[in-house]
């Protein structure tokens, strides 16, 4: 089938509804409506008396008023806010599956203030219990055992368990700070053995499947250039529109003990999310949503973008003083480059001279270090076939500078333990 040409109107190029159908999973084809949820939206048609849900009467719950103080994003004046009688009772009780109306509706405008994309060109939007939740049901929407899926790696290890659970053929492919491997991507797929199954989705980054484009740091930009456009922006100039499926969370930049984290993609994938949110954890908490969305309404767009500004710059401030210290302490015996967004140095140990190849950090890292009282993340379990690296993932969010000194004195001493040991050897 010929493209449509990029300069067709965008309606012209969203994928049909049956694009999907071979990219969904047997078990999300078996999943039924929750009955009772199924119902639920009637009862606010007019005139009826509903006898429907387990709702528990309000009138017993003992919280009677709530109010939080918020920090004005610009001027950093504290203002009390107090939930009205309505919100709080919203609160309280049970609600969409999908999320709350308005803040879906406030969140479908944050999105095309951030990326571009008009409501109603073809994608919808629904909430997880933080972004995590989405991404495991998207991987359980999609996947069945012995699909193929891509997963660039090193890669956030916490997807890593959700995609084994389904059964499904990880293959990794290559990526650097820079982002994906490309050309290594395009000779994995140029030469992809006849009869195999054709890989279902990549975990970031296009070609003929659809993108799982999971970005919490989005907002966590500081580096000089223009912060880069997302895939979800990127694909509105696409001959076909509708294979990039976006991961955002409110955790890194409002509370990640909120839980809220949104999905944005075609309404055939925000549809089966929907349907397993309501035969598993029914909804997302309401009480934090009501929160969320009386906060933001405070704010509005551009209140929001100084807030999360203002976050970037922190964590901008924080990077600098961990950098510091590793020029100060790992100068010669680790390498990295510098992250421009988010909360995590993913430095390579030097720890063997030579010829010897390049290590495994695991065994320095999750012994050695933990013995000398520093606790970080070895790059093997970014990796999901578990290959060994000289890689680690430290983050820089919590500590104050003279604990991150300390923990990188500390990993000094490690490296310099782990290298002497490593030269004995080879000379026995
Ligand atoms: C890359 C990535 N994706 C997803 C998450 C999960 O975030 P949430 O709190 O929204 O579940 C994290 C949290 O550390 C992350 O680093």
């Amino acid at each position: 089938m010929a493209q449509p040409r990029v300069d067709t109107p965008l309606e012209s190029r969203i994928l049909p509804k049956e694009f999907y159908e071979p990219f969904i999973s047997q078990s999300s084809n078996h999943r039924i409506e929750d009955p009772i949820r199924a119902l639920l939206p009637l009862e606010d048609s007019p005139g009826v008396i509903s006898l429907l849900a387990g709702k528990p009467n309000s009138e017993t719950f003992p919280i009677t008023s709530m109010q939080f103080t918020l920090r004005d994003p610009v001027t950093g004046a504290e203002k009390p806010i107090a939930l009205s009688e309505q919100e709080l009772a919203k609160g309280l009780q049970y609600s969409p599956s999908a999320g709350i109306p308005e803040l879906n509706d406030w969140l479908i405008g944050l999105q095309e203030y951030s990326h571009g994309r008009k409501r109603g060109e073809g994608w919808g939007l629904c909430f997880g219990t933080g972004s995590s939740d989405l991404i495991y049901k998207v991987v359980n929407a999609l996947l069945d055992p012995g699909d193929v899926a891509l997963i660039e790696a090193p890669v956030y290890a916490g997807i890593v368990p959700m995609f084994h659970a389904t059964r499904c053929e990880i293959i990794e492919v290559g990526g650097d700070s820079h982002g994906t491997d490309t050309k290594g991507l395009r000779e994995l797929l140029e030469n992809w053995p006849a009869g195999k199954p054709k890989p279902k989705v990549l975990y970031t980054v296009p070609h003929n499947f659809l993108i799982l484009e999971d970005d919490p740091y989005y907002y966590l930009y500081f580096g000089d250039a223009p912060r880069p456009p997302s895939y979800f922006t990127l694909e509105r100039d696409q001959p076909e529109v509708g294979r990039v499926i976006r991961f955002d969370s409110l955790s890194k930049v409002l509370s990640s003990g909120m839980r809220i984290g949104f999905l944005s993609a075609p309404q055939v994938i925000i549809d089966a999310v929907i349907l397993h949110t309501m035969t598993s954890n029914l909804q997302p908490p309401t009480l934090t949503q009501v929160l969320a969305l009386r906060l933001l309404k405070e704010w509005g767009y551009d209140g929001l973008r100084a807030h999360v500004d203002r976050v970037a710059q922190f964590y901008h401030a924080k990077r600098d003083v961990f950098e510091g210290f590793m020029k100060k302490y790992l100068g010669g015996l680790a390498e990295w480059d510098t992250p421009e967004a988010g909360m995590f140095f993913w430095f390579k140990l030097k720890i063997n001279e030579g010829d010897a190849g390049e290590g495994d950090s695991e065994a320095i890292i999750r012994t050695k270090a933990l013995e000398n009282g520093v606790l970080a993340l070895p790059g093997t379990v970014c990796h999901p076939g578990g290959q060994k690296t000289a890689y680690v993932r430290a983050s820089f969010s919590l500590l104050p500078p003279d604990q991150v000194e300390e923990a990188l004195r500390r990993l000094r001493q490690v490296i310099l333990d782990a290298r002497a040991e490593a030269k004995a050897e080879k000379a026995a």
